[in-house]
């Protein structure tokens, strides 16, 4: 079996997990956090080259936390993609406002600021852009919106450690950045999370935002919950930081030779990732995502199931799972605004832009049926990636028959 992702844990890791145990210092609950938090932080710190890191126990924490140190109210949206994972809603909600989904490009599936623009209102407070499968939203036109507009950026950087807008590391453009340490991401402590800001003011109300709202005992001074990273978490993700660079290149390679053997076959409208030619956006290939659009492959696979326009997507999914046993993954399907819960809330609170479904999230709708992630993770040989290109093109092959 192939995994889509999987660890690459070594002796960094268990050395520095054994020295926590040894020294027997799980966690801490001061203000600035336990030992290897800091070592982690000050690590990640330099790599990012921004003022503030804070650990955190996961993704989840630090995108809740970013949005309550904006102190939203009620009432108060966040514009974010529905292409993502919940997550990325599920912190808007928690934190008490309205998540409003925008659509994405189809040239990378990242927010689409041309209808970005179309939904900000008198009632938006924030953009969460996020830099999914690790491509970097169009952060320019982004922070030129939040700018006119009097908006604050989060950015979800989740899945993007790594990957760079013009020379920049995701996660630290706009006001905050978030980073997740869940065992599927380049860097993992199992699971954990990053806050970044280069705001000083910020980061002393994150520092007490995961910690209660406390800063010397019990002084609550403002909401805040347990959103600590446990001390062998934090250790891991230090060994992981000393490999970071060396997996990130494992990872274009692999993905460099995937594209090269995948648009050798003829495949009717693959459309693999691309970065673009001028080198504005460099992805870190968290997840190698092609999209099968094939005007052929539909008419082929409408004689199969005339009902499934994407079947083509499904259907090499099945054959490399099951007889290849690869574990590709259709990374999101539904989007958020179609599972249940957020159809009722899109409903219920946003009830225009409910009519205006799917019309207006359209490019998320085609990518959800179209999308397919295939591995290309650091633990896997130049075999290996060959064996998932030919597995690839033989389903392909197969669907031709
Ligand atoms: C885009 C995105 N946002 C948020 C999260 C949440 O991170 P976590 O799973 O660490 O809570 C993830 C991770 O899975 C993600 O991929």
């Amino acid at each position: 079996m192939i995994p889509i992702n999987r660890p690459w844990l070594s002796d960094e890791e268990k050395k520095e997990i054994l020295m926590v145990l040894d020294e027997g210092v799980l966690t801490s609950a001061a203000l600035e956090g336990g030992k290897r938090v800091q070592e982690f932080e000050s690590l990640l710190r330099r790599y990012l080259n921004i003022k503030h890191v804070l650990a955190v126990n996961s993704g989840t924490s630090a995108l809740l936390a970013a949005l309550l140190a904006l102190g939203l109210k009620e009432g108060d949206e966040v514009l974010l993609p529905s292409f993502t994972f919940v997550a990325s809603a599920n912190s808007v909600v928690a934190a008490g406002a309205t998540p409003v989904f925008v659509d994405i490009n189809k040239a990378d599936y990242t927010i689409d600021t041309g209808d970005l623009a179309r939904k900000i209102t008198k009632k938006t407070r924030a953009i969460m852009p996020v830099h999914l499968y690790g491509h970097p939203a169009d952060m320019d036109e982004v922070i030129e919106l939040a700018k006119s507009n009097s908006l604050e950026v989060i950015e979800d950087a989740c899945q993007s450690l790594g990957s760079e807008y013009r020379k920049r590391q995701t996660g630290t453009i706009g006001l905050m950045g978030c980073f997740s340490m869940y065992a599927s991401k380049v860097l993992t402590s199992g699971e954990g999370g990053a806050i970044t800001t280069d705001d000083d003011l910020l980061a002393d109300r994150l520092r007490m935002i995961r910690n209660h709202g406390m800063v010397e005992g019990y002084d609550t001074r403002v909401f805040g919950l347990n959103l600590r990273l446990p001390e062998i978490s934090a250790a891991i993700a230090k060994g992981q930081m000393k490999k970071l660079n060396e997996m990130l290149e494992k990872r274009r390679n692999n993905a460099n030779l995937l594209t090269d053997l995948l648009t050798r076959s003829d495949f009717d409208g693959l459309i693999t990732p691309t970065e673009p030619e001028d080198g504005h956006k460099k992805f870190n290939w968290y997840l190698y995502t092609v999209a099968l659009d094939g005007q052929k492959a539909k008419d082929k696979i409408n004689t199969f199931d005339p009902l499934d326009y994407a079947s083509t997507r499904d259907l090499i999914k099945d054959k490399m799972a099951n007889n290849a046993k690869i574990g590709v993954a259709v990374y999101y399907d539904p989007p958020v605004h179609l599972t249940p819960y957020y159809k009722e809330l899109v409903q219920t609170r946003l009830p225009n832009q409910a009519r205006e479904i799917p019309n207006n999230l359209r490019t998320t709708e085609w990518a959800s049926k179209h999308v397919l992630s295939l591995p290309v993770h650091p633990l896997l040989s130049v075999r290996d990636i060959e064996y998932v290109a030919n597995s690839f093109n033989s389903a392909n092959e197969n669907l031709k028959k």
